[in-house]
């Protein structure tokens, strides 16, 4: 292979789907390891984009999205959190994970470095390093209210050659939060050191109280070094479509114009009238689904308080339970054996980099029953289970 970019090979693969693939010969396992609901998109959804289909919906697109998608965002912004986003400074794009890739291509080159707060979903880091950039890793701290972030943390691992901060609020895999003051100082320190703020907010809608969890976008300046990275995926139910969107500062509207036209030239134009019927009719399914995930998150906490090896770690949002077990540290053969042995599928800590040491995560984005069935089997998995 000394063909190929030597560094693309190094490249770890995600341990969360070397896990996934194990599961795929199990027939009865119950996948908890990816950020994916049990349930289809909304039929409301399907139809608009299968309507958009037959009515010959079928050609090239505007880089940015269509305009009828770029207006659905903008209602949406200003309906949630009452701010007037204008078009120029949006763009749809192909799953919250393309969002992420475009502004790594937009900021860093070789030599640089991105400051990530872990534990994240490894992706992230990923898209940094295949665009030549060294990822530092910012822990939160692990207690017994649950994640808490230290920023001078942060900052301490900011130089010259730092081009992002990377934060994820609600964040995957711990569910923490960001708060408005945390917001406020992060910005500050972005704006006095001209490092650019990526605000993953795919989780943004699934929270325990309230609405919507606080988003960078009601701080930051439009002129402010501040991308505000969605999805479709989780509060819809449309991970397999592959939708999300960017706001970015303004007058970069060129630039993702370029760099959305030589990625992929745009997302298909039937699929993006699914998104803005999501968008513009989606409120009902999105209550809805919050529900369903604080259903579920009130089982599986409640379930695995009773367990007596499991400390699980308190969160308020996003759809993942994490807990350490006692006497457990390799949590990549805990996953595997949970899967051929136990049939349940999990995510290892070692996923998520610094501070997910000897953790495993789940989602709870499935229905009650099932995950009540999945509960059963790791409590026995888990009684019997030596490293
Ligand atoms: C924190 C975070 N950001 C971004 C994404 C990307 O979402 P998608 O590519 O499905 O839009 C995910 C998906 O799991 C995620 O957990």
């Amino acid at each position: 292979m000394g063909f190929i970019r030597e560094d693309i090979a190094a490249l770890e693969d995600s341990p969360i789907v070397e896990v996934w693939r194990m599961g795929a010969s199990v027939p009865d396992v119950i996948g908890m390891w990816a950020g994916e609901p049990d349930v289809p998109t909304p039929p409301f959804i399907c139809e608009a984009a299968s309507k958009a289909l037959f009515e010959g919906h079928t050609f090239y697109t505007p880089n940015r999205g269509i305009p009828e998608l770029r207006q659905a965002l903008i209602d949406y912004h200003r309906n949630l959190y009452g701010l007037d986003i204008p078009d120029r400074r949006i763009a749809a794009t192909q799953s919250g994970m393309g969002a992420v890739m475009l502004v790594a291509q937009l900021m860093v080159q070789p030599g640089d470095n991105v400051v990530v707060l872990t534990p994240g979903w490894p992706n992230i880091m990923r898209a940094m390093q295949i665009n030549g950039a060294t990822v530092r890793e910012a822990p939160l701290a692990r207690g017994n209210d649950g994640w808490s972030l230290d920023l001078d943390r942060v900052f301490d691992l900011c130089d010259a050659h730092t081009r992002v901060i990377y934060t994820a609020s609600p964040g995957n895999p711990t569910g923490w939060e960001m708060s408005r003051e945390q917001g406020e100082a992060l910005l500050e320190f972005a704006r006095r050191r001209n490092i650019a703020l990526l605000s993953d907010e795919v989780y943004h809608r699934i929270v325990d109280d309230g609405n919507a969890a606080f988003s960078m976008l009601e701080i930051a300046r439009a002129d402010d070094p501040v991308f505000v990275v969605n999805s479709f995926s989780k509060a819809w139910a449309m991970t397999g479509w592959r939708l999300g969107w960017v706001i970015y500062p303004d007058g970069l509207a060129p630039q993702f114009e370029k760099l959305i036209q030589f990625n992929t030239s745009g997302s298909q134009a039937f699929l993006q009238y699914g998104a803005i019927a999501a968008l513009s009719q989606g409120e009902e399914f999105v209550q809805y689904f919050v529900g369903r995930c604080r259903r579920g998150r009130a089982v599986v906490s409640e379930r695995l308080a009773a367990m007596p090896r499991i400390r699980a770690i308190p969160n308020s949002a996003s759809f993942y339970a994490m807990f350490a077990v006692e006497g457990v540290r390799d949590t990549m053969a805990f996953c595997q054996r949970a899967v051929t042995e136990a049939h349940i599928g999990m995510a290892p800590g070692i996923a998520f980099g610094k501070g997910a040491e000897g953790t495993v995560r789940l989602c709870y984005a499935k229905a009650p029953e099932l995950l009540h069935t999945a509960m059963d089997r790791l409590a026995t998995f888990v009684a019997d289970y030596r490293e």
